[in-house]
This record gives structure tokens, C-alpha cells and sequence, in this order.
């Protein structure tokens, strides 16, 4: 086999790389060894295969725009199976299909698939290498572009094979599902959007994913691992795989609390991982460790410890500014590769709400011109970038620590123009489940249900890998195996006034919250008991440099009853959905919500 690396012993690794590449045809076989010369010899070769532009070197060093397909432009959640030996065990929240049925379908597709392509094998460690919470997994994939992403995203390479050794890791096939044959010329971004596959089975650790490059379609590391199958490990053997971020809370002492925190999409889940104080506010800091997921296990001591099982950030690029995220800019100044992004003139990149002024010309994510009031979006909305985590301002010194960071308190939060106050904490960790599983979203377009909230448990709708009643159980059983639990907080960034006006002003300000539940951690800030569960009084937070009125924050944490039942009525509409999974200690809390609404 071309360029196996010499020293590999592992024969299951060796034996399933040739049993793929029989299946698949490739014309070449290509051991990735992680280095940063084999990076920069793909990236200049997409750059001379037209795939890659290379940006401004003095501008933005090192770093490159792609232009996808225009219809592989996001995770294709209606293409997504959990195939567990038993539908019950997907349950009703994913899509599910006989194993050996879509085995066999997609054999079909894989064969021949990588013809006249190379075949890449990625090594990858999900977590710092060697780490006790950190996984193993090997990606086959014929695309360039996610080898490149997968050395940002994840540690990649031989050293990531010397640890396997033997052992055992989770096998990530993927296929562009675009062959070429004798002479044919290759795409830009070759992908077959019609037949797309990203298949999960859970019994086996195998993931098969066909016909898409885009984002967690393709990096398999990150929502594929790192959550879908991570989240059945973790369930089998004790622990908790999930879509947080995880930040460290500084006080002006120096004390850092650490957190994990769930949203769902659009609620600014990167801008929190790297908040920065207001003016007139200095001193409390946020140090980043992670800003899309989390790996949490019991130590020895009782306590919970978090790693950010990946290496990068894929963040959304529109809407990221030096307003609203300073650190995120900084971070992919250099040594990252956008996607669907514009192209400035000076070979800069742009989107929208990037600068407050528009460029006067730009060439935007479909490779067309385009000027201020032509019509079109400059970027796709979903446009990434892929930049090391390690170039982040604000990441903590302790982000690689293998062991992890002790984490204190979890907190949830949907985007919610009403009923929901700025911040509560659970009166246990059972209130505290419930509050996590029925966070949600406003419901932007037409309502699923009466008060138009999407819920989305713990922001894992689209990731969790198993029937979503039996996570919810996972969660409440926490309880008798940790010592320490952390609290469980609620926020609400988005509460609105009657004439549709933002209650909090959000962004650095919410660091104020953060301070709260540090202290709250710590027993020292003052709460009150209220229906929702322990609040804040005015008094409590800390206004310095905030002209914020306590009849204003009376109305932002305000009680609307009504509403309230109505919403808690209305949750029944999961409940139902997950029928005998559904774990009574859910149904009697929401029996004591309506008791505490009276
Ligand atoms: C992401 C997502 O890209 O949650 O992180 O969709
Ligand atoms: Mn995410």
C-alpha cells in the first residue's frame, strides 16, 4: 500500500483501509502524517486545482477562501440516520433505518466512488492526545478540503497513531461521492447533493457519509464523533458527551469557576465562549476552552472535568464583527480557511455585518460580482471559518489539560422574546434536568406548537445519538454516580418589551450574569425564591458602569402567567412524542411547575 507508515502494527486498522479502498477504487492511497509541510503541499494544490484562493498573504496570512457546490452548503439534518440495531433506541427525534438494509444500500454507493481520486487515511484524536476522556478515530475521505479542516479541527496524524497502538477506534468512511473516470475533469466542489448519506451506527462506532464536503456532513470528528457517537458511549459507560461550550469564569481575585453551556443555533454560543467585559465593568474574565462542545467525566474526586474534544473553531462568519466578537476576529486573522465568504478586492475577505461600511465591489460566495444594493447575500449565511482554537485571545492556559476542568455549573438558553427572565437557578438537579430538556427556540417561521417554541433538549436535538427519553434519563441518573453536581442555571438573553424592544442590551453585558452564577457557585450572591426557581433580585447583580433601572429589571424578570402555563401545557407535545421513554420524573416536574404557577 502506498506510503503505509512502516511502524504500523495495528491489523484491523491496516486489514479495514484495504477492504475500503477495494470497495472504493481509489487511484492513490494517502497516510496522512499530520505535518505542517503536508498541509501546505494540499493546500497549494488546491490552490493549483482552482479549488482554494489563496488570500492577501499580508493581510491574512496563510489562509484561504473555498466556494462550495451552491446546494452543500449546510448539515443535512433530513439526510442524517441514527441506525441502531432497534428504532426505539433512535427513537422518535431521529431519523432511523435498519442497519444491515442501509449497509447494503450504500455499499452500492461507495462502490467505485473514489475513482480517479486519492484516498486519504486521517488518523485523529478527538481531545488532547492521550487524554483519558479523549477518543481515537480514523477518516477515510477523497477530499482535500477535510483533510486540511480535520488538521485545524482535530490532532491528526502519526502521533495520533502512535497512541491508537493496537487498540481499538471509531471508523469514519467518507465520500464525496463524485468518481472520475479516465480523463474526466474534476469540479470545484465535487459532491452528489441528491444521494447524500451521513449514517451513524451507533452498535458498531462506524459512521458512513456519502455525497457531501460541507461541515459536519464531512468533518466527521466533530457532530458525527464528538457527539452522535460519543453521546451512545457515554451513555453505556457513564459520562456526558455534549454540544456545549465550556469557559472558565475569572473573578478580579484570579478565582476561576468553570461552565458548560447548551444553545441552541443563533443564540450566540461563540460570542459567549469569548466574551469580553464591558467598559466600566473590568475585571471579571472569560477564558475560552471550548465554543461547541464538551466531554465531561467523573474524576476521582467527585467532580465533573471537561475537555474540548476538538482543536479549532468552525465558526459562522456572518454577523461576527470586531463589535461583537473581538477574540473570534483575531483568531482567524491568519492560518484559516474560509468558506462561502466573499472576496474583497484587495483578496480580503468580507460578509455580512462584518464592518458597518459596505466595500464598494466584491466578489461574493457564488464567484459573481457584486456591489452594495445588487440584491444578493455577499456570503451564505451558514459561511465558516475553520481557525485554531490556540489563536484565540482568550484561551485558557488550561484549554489542552488532558485531565480536563473541574466544571461547576451548567447553564441552558434558548432565543425567547417572552416569559423567560434573564437568569434562574434550578431548586435541584432533577428541576435542573427538566429545564434543560425543554429549552428552546422561537419558532421563526410557522409554530410547531401553541406558544411557537422549537425545542431542542440541551441544544442536542440534531446530535444526540439515541432515543432522546433515554438521554433524558441519562442526565437525571447523574445524580447517584456524582458526588459534586454542578448547578443548573437558565438564561435568557432575548427577552423583549411590549413594543418588540431587546429588555437586556446583551454581548459584554452578559457578563454580569456570569458573574452572578460564579458567586452563586461559590454560595455567595444573593438569590430568591420565585416560581421559575432561585432569581436574582436587583440587588444582586453587579451595575457598576450600567445605567439600568430596577423597574426596567423588574420587568425583565417579570412573571407572566398565563403565558407561562401555557408553555408549560405545552410541552406535553414532546412528552407525548417520546411516549414510554419519557422518565416520570419529568412529567412530575412539570406537575409542580404548573402547581408553582398556582
Ligand atoms: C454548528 C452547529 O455548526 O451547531 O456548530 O450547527
Ligand atoms: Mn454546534
Amino acid at each position: 500500500m502506498p506510503n503505509t507508515p512502516t511502524d504500523l502494527t495495528n491489523k484491523n486498522l491496516i486489514a479495514w483501509v484495504e477492504d475500503i479502498a477495494a470497495l472504493c477504487q481509489p487511484a492513490d492511497i494517502h497516510w496522512c502524517d499530520g505535518s505542517q509541510e503536508e498541509y501546505d503541499r494540499l493546500c497549494l494544490s488546491l490552490v493549483n486545482d482552482g479549488v482554494f484562493i489563496p488570500l492577501n498573504a499580508d493581510k491574512r496570512p496563510n489562509s484561504f477562501l473555498c466556494r462550495s457546490d451552491p446546494k452543500d452548503v449546510a448539515r443535512a439534518e433530513d439526510r442524517t440516520f441514527i441506525c441502531s440495531a432497534e428504532e426505539k433506541d433512535a427513537g422518535p427525534t431521529n431519523n432511523w433505518r435498519n442497519p444491515e438494509i442501509m449497509k447494503q444500500q450504500m455499499t452500492g454507493l461507495f462502490e467505485g466512488s473514489m475513482r480517479g481520486r486519492t484516498l486519504y487515511v486521517i488518523p485523529f484524536s478527538m481531545g488532547p492526545l492521550g487524554s483519558d476522556i479523549a477518543q481515537i478515530g480514523v477518516q477515510i475521505s477523497d477530499s482535500p478540503y477535510v483533510v486540511v479542516n480535520m488538521r485545524i479541527m482535530a490532532r491528526i496524524g502519526s502521533a495520533v497513531l502512535d497512541v491508537l497502538g493496537d487498540g481499538e477506534y471509531i471508523k469514519c468512511l467518507h465520500s464525496v461521492g463524485y468518481p472520475l473516470s479516465e480523463g474526466q475533469a474534476d469540479v470545484a466542489w465535487p459532491c452528489d447533493v441528491d444521494n447524500r448519506y451521513i449514517v451513524h451506527f451507533p452498535d458498531d462506532k462506524n459512521i458512513w457519509s456519502y455525497g457531501s464536503g460541507y461541515g459536519g456532513n464531512a468533518l466527521l470528528g466533530k457532530k458525527c464523533v464528538a457527539l452522535r457517537i460519543a453521546s451512545s458511549m457515554a451513555r453505556d459507560e457513564g459520562w456526558l458527551a455534549e454540544h456545549m461550550l465550556i469557559v472558565g469564569i475569572e473573578s478580579p481575585e484570579g478565582k476561576t469557576t468553570y461552565i458548560a453551556g447548551a444553545f441552541p443555533s443563533a443564540c450566540g454560543k461563540t460570542n459567549l465562549a469569548m466574551l469580553i467585559s464591558p467598559e466600566g465593568y473590568e475585571g471579571w474574565k472569560i477564558k475560552t476552552v471550548g465554543d461547541d462542545i464538551a466531554w465531561i467525566k467523573p474524576g476521582d474526586d467527585g467532580r465533573l472535568y471537561a475537555i474540548n474534544p476538538e482543536a479549532g473553531f468552525f465558526g459562522v462568519a456572518p454577523g461576527t464583527s470586531m463589535q461583537s466578537n473581538p477574540s473570534a476576529m483575531a483568531s482567524m486573522q491568519e492560518n484559516t480557511i474560509f468558506t462561502n465568504v466573499a472576496l474583497t478586492d484587495d483578496g480580503d475577505v468580507w460578509w455580512e455585518d462584518m464592518t458597518d461600511e459596505l466595500p464598494e465591489h466584491l466578489i461574493d460566495w457564488q464567484g459573481n460580482d457584486w456591489t452594495p444594493g445588487c440584491g444578493n447575500l455577499a456570503a451564505h449565511p451558514n459561511a465558516r471559518f475553520t481557525a485554531p482554537a490556540s489563536q484565540c485571545p482568550s484561551i485558557d492556559p488550561e484549554w489542552e489539560n488532558p485531565k480536563g476542568v473541574p466544571i461547576d455549573a451548567f447553564i441552558f438558553g434558548g432565543r425567547l422574546s417572552n416569559i423567560f427572565p434573564l437568569v434562574y437557578q434550578s431548586f435541584d438537579w432533577q428541576h435542573g434536568v427538566y429545564m434543560a430538556a425543554t429549552v428552546g427556540s422561537e419558532a421563526t417561521a410557522a409554530a410547531d406548537n401553541q406558544v411557537g417554541i422549537r425545542r431542542d433538549p440541551m441544544a442536542m436535538l440534531p446530535f444526540c445519538g439515541y432515543n432522546m427519553g433515554d438521554y433524558w434519563q441519562h442526565w437525571l441518573g447523574m445524580e447517584g454516580k456524582v458526588k459534586h453536581l454542578p448547578k443548573i442555571f437558565r438564561v435568557n438573553w432575548f427577552r423583549k418589551d411590549e413594543d418588540g424592544k431587546f429588555l437586556w442590551p446583551g454581548f459584554g453585558q452578559n457578563m454580569r450574569v456570569l458573574q452572578w452564577i460564579s458567586e452563586s457557585i461559590q454560595g455567595e450572591a444573593g438569590a430568591e425564591e420565585t416560581v421559575f426557581g432561585m432569581s436574582p433580585r436587583y440587588e444582586n447583580l453587579n451595575w457598576t458602569g450600567l445605567d439600568y433601572s430596577s423597574e426596567k429589571f423588574a420587568e425583565l424578570m417579570a412573571l407572566e402567567k398565563e403565558a407561562s402555563v401555557k408553555e408549560v401545557e405545552s410541552q406535553s407535545v414532546m412528552f407525548d412524542e417520546l411516549g414510554d421513554a419519557l422518565p416520570k420524573a419529568m412529567i412530575v416536574q412539570r406537575d409542580k411547575a404548573l402547581d408553582r404557577l398556582g
